[in-house]
């Protein structure tokens, strides 16, 4: 078993060459006589609402509609609770183990054991620096920080903001998709700051995007620029609303343009009240298809060619990265029709009236 596995990870990095054979010809067929059974370990609640909202919702889906065994956990930013979980679900027999990782450390202990005992892994969501992955799922997240950055911007321009002062809230320092979001909104504002069209204010990233903790660090933000914070990157819905909190706090929400990411029920109706500029879509209902399908075919033997493949270090590692969609108060009523959460769920009794001039009816 172990033999075949590792011939797949090694048949997995040739298909990066533009292979795209769809079954096992490695003459080891033990993989293919495998039941299929997935695991996936969700990083937490808290975070992010799409992670129990979207991600357990849709990957349930996609292993029902293809008839496959299952078990979805939740490490609750717990990182020995990770590693207990992981172990617990390869003892248990799972074909496929796939995980969000809490940090890249713990992560590769993962899956580098998981590997160890024959079981297929994906990075889902965020990938594992130095791991060993061999599919990784997620976004362009450097395009879903790019569209924070030029969606701060066109707001910021709306609003006839002189040289405004913008302040950074980051994601955790230890999801490698921060940095990636950050590349992406530097790549929009830095020129500006360079240019002193825009002035940088203060900049914190937000320890496992803990959205309380945000809450503080935006408050020790304005009081640090004297209250003068003319516009919020915030790097995903939670702590966009933390930084409106403490702006309500200030009466400052609705004049100081703060953006998100997600579109999660809060976001979209902050951004319906005009207390948030924008968020940004990811269709969760996609990703969880993508590693869904590449979870089974690991799981049959197969390998599929994903076409394209992202680097970590000097590995290729064949990925999917679907592609983000900047949302505004005009097209919040688009994440609706998608079916990613419901006109009950946003435009309840505080929001009606919004939903109604936002043309959500
Ligand atoms: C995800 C975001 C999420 C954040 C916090 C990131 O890795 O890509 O969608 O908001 O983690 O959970």
């Amino acid at each position: 078993m172990r033999k075949g596995i590792l011939t797949i990870a090694a048949v997995g990095l040739l298909t990066t060459g533009g292979l795209t054979a769809c079954s096992d010809d490695s003459g080891d067929n033990a993989a293919a006589e495998k039941t299929p059974k997935i695991g996936v370990i969700l990083p937490d609640s808290k975070s992010s609402a799409r992670w129990e909202t979207a991600d357990r919702r849709f990957l349930e889906e996609a292993f029902k509609a293809a008839g496959v065994q299952y078990d979805i956990q939740n490490a609750q930013n717990d990182k020995t609770a990770f590693q207990t979980i992981a172990d617990q679900m390869i003892t248990g027999g799972v074909t496929a183990l796939m995980i969000v990782n809490l940090d890249s450390g713990t992560g590769k202990a993962v899956l580098d054991k998981a590997k160890s005992q024959g079981v297929a892994t994906i990075d889902y969501d965020r990938l594992t620096l130095g791991g060993s992955a061999q599919y990784y799922v997620s976004f362009d997240n450097e395009t879903v920080g790019k569209l924070q950055g030029e969606g701060l911007s066109k707001c910021l321009t709306e609003k006839g903001a002189k040289n405004p002062v913008v302040a950074y809230l980051n994601g955790s320092p230890t999801d490698n998709n921060a940095t990636l979001f950050k590349a992406g909104y530097d790549s929009v504002l830095k020129p500006k700051f360079d240019a002193k069209e825009y002035i940088k204010g203060p900049e914190d990233a937000v320890p496992a995007w803990d959205n309380a903790q945000a809450a503080t660090i935006f408050e020790q933000q304005l009081t640090k620029a004297n209250g003068k914070i003319d516009g919020v990157l915030a790097a995903n819905d939670g702590l966009g609303n933390a930084a409106i909190s403490i702006l309500k706090k200030n009466k400052l929400n609705g004049k100081v343009p703060v953006t998100g990411q997600d579109a999660s029920t809060e976001g979209l109706q902050n951004i319906l009240a005009g207390d948030q500029c924008m968020t940004v879509y990811k269709a969760v209902r996609e990703e969880a298809k993508a590693a869904s399908d590449l979870a089974i075919a690991l799981a049959k033997g197969e390998k599929k060619d994903t076409g394209q493949t992202v680097k970590d270090g000097d590995r290729d590692v064949p990925s999917v990265l679907l592609t983000p969609k900047a949302i505004t108060k005009e097209t919040v009523k688009d994440v609706i029709a998608d079916g990613y959460v419901t006109k009950e769920e946003v435009c309840t009794a505080a929001y009606a009236k919004f939903c109604a001039e936002a043309g959500i009816s």
